[in-house]
């Protein structure tokens, strides 16, 4: 027997802007999520809920960490402009076009600084473009019958004089999928992957004080890269970092507590400085251990220089004694502070989080956390939810993932790509154990990059337990995909020893030389067929399940209707290469050797609608719908996988037609107890010893009324659980998912919406329109019913329940504190009115928005003269050498004469172009004569600084504007600031 011995595994960053824009892990688990009493809680009593609330968060244990303040990290989600397709570039012709493209900063079209985009859209961050789109058959199924195409993006901002000298980066965490940047009119980055992050340091490239900086991002979303729904635009959170010239490079900390073969614990820290400043520095790097309560542990200090526009590796060993281990029903997080110092003075930090714990895979036992033997009952999951595409705020990210973890998971593969920043740290707070996948099976340098950013990125999280390099590559029983899993194995290594790689095949695994042999892990895709033969030839192997099941059903429907594209929810459909979730997991529960299972898949997603084709638009695969609401499969793994608590489920509902009396209905009832009774009407039906695997069903001769079923432990009952036939609708219930959100302008919530019977009991059958209303300081961001067949807008205020269910997203807008007030309506029912406490908490700090004049830039500047020239002359196209560019915002000495002109070509923003506007030239020195279109239009006499103001009348096109400026030798002339037009 063979074993993969993984020492120990680590942590993650976690830094404080993120601790200010998500709920802590006490939240999570702690008194925000009360759906329960929330559903009873009154009008009359919200006041005094919110107090109760409020009291309950501000008493509520903050862990030190969230004081805890690193460098300027400033959201960039705010403030966008945004244009839902192409502008075209300006078709480059001749000398003076042609040279002027050529050159940094001239980059031209949208991309050009001066662009007009005041007519575009304001959006916010994250954003995808694509879910506000209608279905359109003539679109890609696999894309969910979306429209994709191209997108620009634009955002401006101002930097105060006191960041020069800074360190400055942009940094955007996803953008789907193909994306080319400018900042000033510069090219800064081309990003070929719409999974992976990107950062720009952009400290060479930009403005300081009252002048305008830009950002332009065009978007092509055509470029697809998937088969499944994958959402279009800035979908992810973007930032700017500001850090002293010595700092800690993005993604710089690794620091991963490891167990040693005797038992001890300890830190190998490495640290990644780097250094835009001018001269050599030498540093002082501080690394400290702190504990959940915020308390040191341990700590450890090292010295390096750094030198200018380089960077320099320190390690640094860090022994701790008996940590608390990190589980998935108790994830211990501990906090690394990393800081630089340079004499003696903190000049960067940084914040990660770790976690201990130690995980092996076993080719004859499978897999070990803390040497304990566990199965991973894991899912796989793409990354879109109802209403708001793959722009899920981190809000919707946790509720997903407390789901999952209600349901008994406690692993996740994120299929078929990195998952977001925010995804990483909330598994790491709920205890799941993840297997982070790369997109691009390629292992040439350009690709291998991503894949080395996924490992820097993702090596703290100490929810990682599996890196996958690739899914399904039909090169995985071929020479050239070992060799190519082999290098790109190779690189994980040389970033990280202490995880093991797999591959996730479906096939060529009994090929001579194949993947499998490449990887630590083997991951099988819809091989039970293969599991023991593949175990039997090659059994030093240590095996999981990469991806298995593939179960079809629709919530709340129970027959297949191929006509209606519906499938029964009695978990009976799959397609021909997949399994019943049954017989998958018995499979996998029944080998010790296989380390675990990955359903395909947790939620249901966009796109890949099998079997069906379009109007369908949806997957049918998950477990639970796009909402996040339970199908029968939910309750099947809660049933297999939840030991610690009664589970007891039955369906279907027990709404059936009049003409369905006296008729068979397939009853199934989901539970972990011993024995189950089945009784309808108070009359026993039978009672059955649980099959674990199968759950157990009868065949029951409907009547209307109650069907109840008991579970029994040792002939004691441990729970019930009933289904009754509800009278029609007769009012609308809203139930809030958490007691309270907070006003951070990033807190989402879903909003569960349900209608009831004259008796207060929810209609599982009801299909019914709701219009929504809210009130307050927050907005409706998606809505979604879970019906793969709706084509309903996700935007708006108006959804129909499907099978009894619908669902609105609320998100909170930022300093907001009064209550936020949902209603529904839908005409013949009593409306829901529910108010949900708003609680204050500090927004994520962003950049300013600034939303731009006209900046006037571009100018060129004539030779000086003695004799007064014409201020007007015209530049020939092809003369690059007479005058030279200058920048406004410095004067300059009139040397060699007493003359000089500056020029600039603009064109003014369309509303100026249409009502004319007032240009501005600031803090013009010297005597100046002021011309437009070669007439003149003001001229100053006192040499003193002063702005000259003038009113530009209407005309279409470019504008022409020439300063001439008179003075003795010596003297300084020039436009002292920024000139713009309003
Ligand atoms: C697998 C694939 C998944 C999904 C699934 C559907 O082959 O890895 O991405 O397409 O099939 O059953």
């Amino acid at each position: 027997m063979q074993s993969f011995p993984l020492p120990t595994i680590n942590s993650c960053h976690f830094s404080s802007y993120f601790v200010g824009g998500s709920l802590s892990t006490k939240d999570i688990d702690g008194q925000l999520f009360l759906a329960g009493k929330y559903r009873m809680m009154k009008k009359y009593s919200t006041i005094r809920y919110c107090v109760i609330i409020t009291i309950a968060l501000l008493i509520q244990l903050r862990p030190a960490y969230s004081q805890y303040k690193g460098p300027e990290r400033l959201s960039l989600d705010k403030g966008w402009r945004f244009y839902p397709g192409d502008h075209a570039f300006p078709i480059i012709k001749g000398h003076g076009m042609s040279y002027n493209n050529a050159k940094a900063g001239r980059a031209s079209g949208a991309a050009a600084p001066n662009y007009d985009d005041s007519k575009w859209a304001s959006v916010q961050l994250p954003h995808d473009w694509a879910v506000e789109s209608p279905f359109d058959s003539s679109e890609n199924l696999s894309q969910g019958f979306r429209k994709r195409g191209i997108g620009w993006y634009r955002r401006h901002f101002r930097l105060d004089a006191s960041d020069r000298g800074k360190h400055l980066e942009l940094q955007f965490e996803g953008i789907a999928t193909h994306a080319t940047v400018w900042v000033n009119g510069t090219v800064v980055h081309r990003n070929w992957c719409g999974y992976t992050s990107f950062y720009i340091d952009i400290t060479a490239l930009v403005k300081y004080g009252e002048e305008l900086n830009n950002i332009a991002i065009r978007v092509d979303a055509d470029a697809q890269e998937g088969w499944w729904y994958e959402g279009a635009g800035i979908y992810r959170h973007a930032w700017m970092v500001k850090r002293s010239p010595v700092h800690i490079m993005t993604d710089g900390v690794f620091a991963h507590p490891v167990k040693d073969a005797a038992g001890n614990w300890s830190i190998p820290a490495e640290i990644t400085l780097e250094n835009s400043g001018q001269a050599r520095t030498p540093v002082e790097v501080e690394l400290t251990l702190l504990d959940k309560n915020g308390k040191k542990v341990t700590g450890g200090t090292a010295t390096v220089a750094v030198n200018p526009l380089d960077n320099a590796v320190v390690k640094l060993t860090v022994p701790v004694a008996n940590p608390a281990l990190w589980w998935p029903d108790n994830p211990t997080l501990y906090q690394v502070i990393t800081r630089v110092k340079q004499h003696g003075q903190a000049v960067d930090s940084l914040l990660t989080t770790c976690g201990f714990r130690t995980i092996r895979f076993e080719a004859d036992s499978g897999f070990f956390l803390n040497d304990k033997n566990m199965k991973l009952k894991g899912v796989c999951n793409h990354q879109d939810h109802a209403g708001v595409g793959v722009a899920v705020p981190n809000s919707i990210w946790e509720f997903r993932l407390r789901k999952l973890k209600e349901m008994g998971v406690n692993a996740y593969r994120c299929a078929h790509n990195p998952p977001s920043a925010a995804f990483l740290d909330a598994c790491d707070r709920m205890g799941i154990m993840v297997m982070d996948e790369n997109r691009n099976f390629n292992a040439s340098p350009a690709y291998v990059r991503q894949l080395e950013w996924m490992v820097r990125r993702d090596r703290n999280h100490p929810s990682i337990i599996l890196w996958s390099v690739f899914n399904e590559e039909p090169m995985q029983g071929t020479e050239i995909g070992y060799e190519m899993v082999r290098r790109m194995s190779a690189e994980v290594k040389r970033l990280d020893t202490t995880r093991p790689v797999t591959a996730a095949m479906n096939g060529g695994l009994f090929a001579p030389l194949n993947v499998s042999q490449a990887v630590d892990v083997v991951g099988f895709n819809y091989q039970i067929g293969s599991y023991d033969r593949f175990h039997a030839a090659n059994p030093t192997m240590p095996l999981t399940s990469s991806e298995d099941a593939s179960g079809l059903m629709v919530r709340g429907e129970f027959k297949t209707d191929k006509a209606k594209h519906l499938l029964d929810a009695y978990d009976t459909q799959k397609p021909a290469w997949g399994a019943t979730h049954r017989v998958a997991w018995k499979a996998v529960a029944e080998r010790p050797y296989l380390a675990g299972c990955f359903v395909w898949t947790g939620f249901d997603y966009r796109g890949e609608p099998t079997p069906y084709d379009w109007p369908t638009a949806g997957s049918n695969f998950g477990i639970m719908d796009l909402c996040g609401f339970p199908k029968t499969a939910f309750y099947i793994h809660q049933a297999q996988w939840v030991h610690d608590r009664p589970v007891l489920q039955v369906v279907p509902h027990w709404n059936w037609p009049a003409d369905s009396v006296g008729r068979p209905v397939k009853v199934m009832v989901m539970s972990n107890a011993e024995t189950v009774k089945l009784l309808l009407n108070g009359k026993l039906i039978g009672e059955q010893k649980v099959d674990p695997y199968e759950m157990n069903s009868w065949e029951v001769p409907y009547r209307p009324g109650k069907l109840e079923a008991i579970g029994y432990k040792q002939g004691k009952e441990v729970s019930r659980y009933k289904v009754e036939t509800t009278g029609a609708p007769v009012s609308i219930q809203l139930l809030a998912d958490r007691a309270a959100m907070y006003g951070d302008g990033w807190d989402a919530m879903p909003v569960t919406v349900q209608v009831l019977d004259a008796k207060e009991r929810p209609v599982p059958t009801a299909n019914i329109p709701i219009e929504f209303e809210l009130t307050g300081p927050a907005n409706i961001i998606g809505v979604g019913n879970g019906d793969p067949n709706s084509h309903e807008v996700e935007k708006g205020n108006k959804r129909s329940l499907f099978n009894g269910l619908a669902q609105v997203i609320v998100q909170t807008e930022e300093a907001a504190s009064a209550p936020l007030r949902l209603m529904a309506r839908s005409k013949g029912l009593k409306m829901a009115d529910i108010t949900i406490p708003v609680i204050a908490r500090d927004a994520v700090q962003s950049v300013p928005v600034v939303y731009p004049a006209l900046v006037l830039d571009g100018w060129r500047v004539s030779q000086v003269t003695v004799q007064r020239p014409d201020a007007n002359k015209a530049i020939d196209a092809n003369d690059m050498n007479s005058w030279a560019p200058i920048k406004s915002g410095l004067l300059q000495p009139m040397e060699g004469g007493n003359f000089v002109v500056y020029r600039t070509v603009f064109t003014p923003f369309a509303a100026q172009q249409k009502k004319g506007g007032v240009l501005t030239l600031k803090n013009v020195t010297g005597k100046a004569s002021l011309y437009v279109d070669n007439k003149l239009v003001e001229t100053k006499n006192n040499p003193a600084s002063a702005d000259m103001i003038i009113n530009i009348p209407p005309a279409t096109g470019e504008r022409i504007l020439s300063v001439l400026f008179e003075a003795m030798p010596g003297q300084r002339v020039g436009i002292g600031g920024v000139s713009t037009m309003k």
